[in-house]
């Protein structure tokens, strides 16, 4: 025989594990499409870095050059000199940065474009330093030669190297400053740089010395001079400023004011020192002239870079974009976590499996460990796909620091997905919204939260309160390590390692562990409310106590409800009081003046489903429950199955109460429910070796049982028990639903309405599967079948609004209400009166209750009957007229149901 011990923690757990496998197995194709998905954005990754390496990173299309590698500045841009070889950097004559022609000092003296070029200067000896002052651009000559002999500058802005001073090319003007300019002081002079060379014009712009007495005026009207953002202030630059200090004969000492925040509109470029030199070469030559005299001068050739080998912009477009990508990947295994768990919620499979025995903690630990798992294996494909294809996210970031993670972010998600599972009950509306969660994620991610991360300025307490929500901290942690990974690229140095892990790294990961934990937790206790219907408080309260204040107020209840109840209830309330006071082992089951009421919804009253049902169940008696439709025989199987709590009254399963040991109960009970609750991927063997196991059935005992069972329902032959469920007629399922609800030989079973939908023959051996199973335990039976409740059950109770109104065998039953049989006899109209008149000869209190052109029927009491004399009454008659035709029957249970129904 069976092993009766309840399944243990691990044999349920391997049972669950395998029913997974084997519709991951099923579902194998939607697997495999779902882990093509990161492929495929890896590629698409590696397709758009192929696009961008040709458009940007090939050498041609920065440097110009088509054939050559190094090919100086054949196309003169600055874009080109910083990215070509230049073994022998062109020279440039230094020149001065000066003001935008409408923002110059004193504007509103001179025409717009020929406003002077203003320098202020102070120092300790005024004289002096007006004499310097006179020296800085004295001596220029009037028309060309050497420009190193001018004082040359310009308005455009340098690059940050020189390699090729842009203000030769561009068409802004080169200025020659001089103290006063003459109409020829303007000239064209004809650039030569190889392979380069070209005319430009050099205007005179005039230059404005103004004296300050003391370096503290010159930094205020620096100050004030400061492009200011309205439009009334007026904007007054300055080209620099000198203070000669304690200059005298036999020193210099010179401090320049230079601006090195130089913009247009567009970009803010911080002028590099290229323009400084010759301000101080300026300060040296007034210095020397005003020592030595006009002829002396140090003339500034020109200034020159370094050489440099060509430099490649390679910009990791993939780490850049690649957050948002990511994010994706990862976020899509959500939705598939999540309408797995609500498919088993919609389709009540958590209900099924847990009547049977699954207790809550194999669940949980197996659907966690099986949904990581799959994570895992999802994770692993990416990465290693990622990696194999060169992505410098993967190949660059320490692997360990993104297997950790990467390990707590899918956690964090499955315990997301745990606990959102709760709030969805259609798998519809969850994976609406899941896709919702995975999309939007991203592109927030993208546009707002990392709009919010790169701005300084924004408070690093509210990027962390971001980060709280899940996709974000997702999102943040592969934004670090996506920057590492560019960094890295672009500077060449290690990605992310462990010794310097950054501050964003070390937030996302603490914010997200803890909330994978806090999260976990969370959901398993609201699990645990909703599945176990469990108090909300369940961890501190004691559930002996609670136990007894139950027993002491359905004693009390019971007492008014006796009054009107027919003998036969009463006598069956007073049984289980009895068994009550005794012992409530002994009984299959015992339900003690259940009640469920359902409280009013939408202003409709409340409904009370069943009104205080007393039932004692010997062991292996089956019991079957008549009564129409919403007479609340479904909701009494949901109380005692554990699906509703009952709102007043005891139960008790083989001596375990109802109330506080559902777990235990489940491991010898078997559900066949009346809507069949079957995964539809799975074949029927399937099911029963699941539920099997389930029921703690090992090896070959297991197999035998399976066997059997699926021989007994006729599902075996024919491959029917190798079937999908989808392929399942409804008769199918619900025989598979009966084979279900009885393997493991439950001690008690019940069955809701289990033959409906059955062809006549799949019925009759449906019931020889139920007559054999009644040997072995207790079953408790609805059905509308009169037919199949007299072949079936021991007892029946028939069950009308919420409350038993009969209960007994079916003969007592047909006896006490039937009590009676029914004569119909068949004679010409005017013999009537004689037939009348013999039959109330052998039953007084004969009732006619048909009559119609000779035929009439009549109903005869069983007490004051005797069969004979009805048929020696027909004998008789049968010489004195002619009798076309006469019957006797008995009364039908169907009589029976339909007088009760009616009366109550
Ligand atoms: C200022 O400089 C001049 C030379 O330009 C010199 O003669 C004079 O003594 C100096 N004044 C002072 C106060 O040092
Ligand atoms: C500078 O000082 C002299 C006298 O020391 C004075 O006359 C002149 O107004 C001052 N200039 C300015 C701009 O303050
Ligand atoms: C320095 O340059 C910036 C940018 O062109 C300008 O706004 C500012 O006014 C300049 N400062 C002075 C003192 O000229
Ligand atoms: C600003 O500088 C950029 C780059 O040098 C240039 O392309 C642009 O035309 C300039 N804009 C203005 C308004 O000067």
């Amino acid at each position: 025989m069976t092993d009766s011990r309840p399944a243990s923690i691990l044999t349920q757990a391997d049972a669950l594990l395998r029913k997974n496998l084997v519709f991951q197995k099923r579902n194998i194709w939607s697997n495999v499409r779902l882990v093509t998905i990161p492929f495929f954005l890896c590629l698409l990754l590696v397709v758009i870095q192929l696009l961008f390496d040709s458009q940007f990173n090939e050498d041609h299309g920065q440097c110009g050059c088509l054939n050559e590698k190094t090919c100086g500045l054949r196309y003169s841009t600055s874009d080109q000199a910083a990215f070509c070889a230049i073994p022998n950097p062109s020279q440039w004559t230094p020149l001065l940065q000066i003001p935008s022609p409408q923002y110059r000092a004193a504007t509103t003296l001179y025409l717009s474009l020929s406003s002077p070029v203003t320098f202020l200067f102070t120092g300790n000896n005024q004289s002096l330093g007006e004499t310097l002052m006179r020296n800085m651009y004295s001596n220029s000559p009037e028309f060309g030669g050497d420009l190193a002999n001018y004082v040359l500058g310009s308005s455009s802005l340098p690059a940050y190297t020189n390699y090729m001073d842009s203000s030769f090319i561009s068409d802004l003007p080169i200025y020659n400053i001089k103290h006063k300019c003459s109409p020829n002081s303007s000239f064209s002079i004809l650039i030569h740089q190889p392979p380069l060379s070209f005319p430009k014009e050099i205007t005179c712009v005039r230059g404005l010395n103004l004296w300050r007495n003391s370096t503290f005026d010159v930094n205020k009207e620096l100050f004030k001079g400061y492009r200011k953002g309205n439009q009334e202030e007026k904007i007054n630059e300055y080209t620099a400023a000198f203070d000669f200090q304690n200059t005298n004969g036999s020193r210099l000492n010179v401090n320049v004011w230079y601006n090195s925040t130089y913009k247009n509109n567009t970009v803010i470029r911080p002028m590099a020192l290229i323009r400084v030199p010759r301000l101080v070469n300026l300060a040296s030559n007034a210095y020397l002239e005003f020592l030595k005299g006009s002829q002396t001068k140090i003339l500034f050739e020109y200034i020159k870079e370094m050489p440099k080998p060509e430099t490649k912009l390679t910009l990791d477009i993939t780490s850049l974009i690649g957050p948002l990508f990511f994010t994706w990947v990862i976020l899509l295994l959500f939705p598939v976590i999540l309408t797995t768990l609500v498919y088993e919620k919609q389709q009540r499979l958590r209900i099924m499996m847990k009547m049977h025995g699954l207790g809550d903690a194999p669940y949980w630990i197996v659907s966690y460990t099986y949904f990581v798992l799959v994570s895992i294996l999802y994770m692993l494909c990416f990465a290693v796909f990622g990696s194999a294809i060169g992505l410098n996210f993967f190949r660059l970031n320490d692997y360990s620091i993104q297997l950790v993670f990467f390990l707590i972010s899918i956690n964090l998600q499955i315990s997301v997905a745990f606990l959102v599972s709760a709030m969805f009950s259609d798998v519809k509306t969850a994976t609406v919204i899941a896709y919702i969660y995975v999309f939007g994620t991203g592109l927030l991610g993208i546009f707002l939260f990392q709009f919010f991360l790169e701005d300084p300025h924004f408070p690093r307490e509210w990027i962390i309160a971001m980060e709280l929500y899940p996709g974000f901290s997702l999102y943040r942690g592969l934004y670090e390590l996506s920057q590492s990974a560019f960094a890295a690229d672009y500077r060449g140095v290690n990605g992310m390692r462990w010794r310097d892990l950054g501050d964003g790294m070390k937030e996302v990961t603490c914010i997200m562990l803890i909330e994978w934990l806090l999260l976990l937790v969370s959901a398993f206790y609201i699990d645990q409310i909703t599945y176990s219907s469990k108090h909300p408080l369940f961890f501190f309260l004691q559930t002996p106590s609670k136990k007894k204040q139950h027993h002491y107020s359905n004693k009390q209840i019971s007492k008014f409800v006796v009054e009107m109840e027919k003998p036969d209830v009463c006598q069956e309330r007073e049984k289980v009081e009895q068994y009550l006071l005794e012992s409530t082992e002994n009984c299959a089951v015992l339900c003690n003046n259940l009640k469920k009421v359902y409280s009013g919804k939408d202003g409709n009253p409340q409904k009370l489903a069943v009104r205080g049902l007393s039932l004692a169940l010997p062991q292996g008696e089956c019991f079957g429950m008549l009564g129409p439709n919403g007479a609340g025989k479904t909701s009494f199987i949901n109380m005692m199955t554990g699906i509703i709590k009952p709102s007043s009254g005891s139960a008790f399963v083989q001596g375990l109460d109802i109330l506080t040991d559902m777990d235990r109960i489940y491991t010898t009970t078997g559900v066949c429910p009346q809507h069949d609750l079957l995964w539809d991927k799975l074949s029927g063997r399937e099911h029963l070796l699941f539920y099997g196991r389930l029921k703690n059935l090992q090896g070959s005992v297991l197999t035998q049982a399976v066997e059997e069972s699926l021989r007994s329902v006729n599902l075996f032959h024919g491959g029917n028990g190798d079937k999908q469920i989808r392929r399942y007629s409804g008769g199918m399922k619900r025989r598979l639903s009966v084979a279900i609800s009885l393997i493991g030989n439950p001690k008690v079973v019940y069955m809701d309405e289990p033959s409906t939908g059955l062809d006549p023959a799949s019925r009759k051996s449906l019931w020889d599967v139920v007559k054999r199973a009644k040997r072995k335990g207790s079953i408790i039976l609805t059905t509308h079948s009169m037919e199949e409740a007299e072949v079936l059950c021991d007892r029946l109770g028939i069950f009308v609004n919420g409350s038993l109104q009969c209960i007994g065998n079916p003969k007592e039953l047909k006896g006490r209400y039937g009590g009676s049989y029914v004569l119909t006899m068949t004679t010409s109209e005017e013999h009537e009166q004689e037939v009348e008149k013999l039959v109330h000869s052998f039953s007084k209190n004969a009732k006619k209750i048909y009559r119609t052109l000779g035929t009439q029927k009549f109903e005869l009491p069983r007490k004051e009957t005797k069969i004979a004399e009805v048929f020696q009454a027909v004998e008789k008659a049968k010489k004195m007229f002619p009798v076309v035709a006469w019957g006797l029957a008995d009364t039908t249970l169907e009589d029976v149901f339909v007088k009760v129904a009616q009366t109550s």
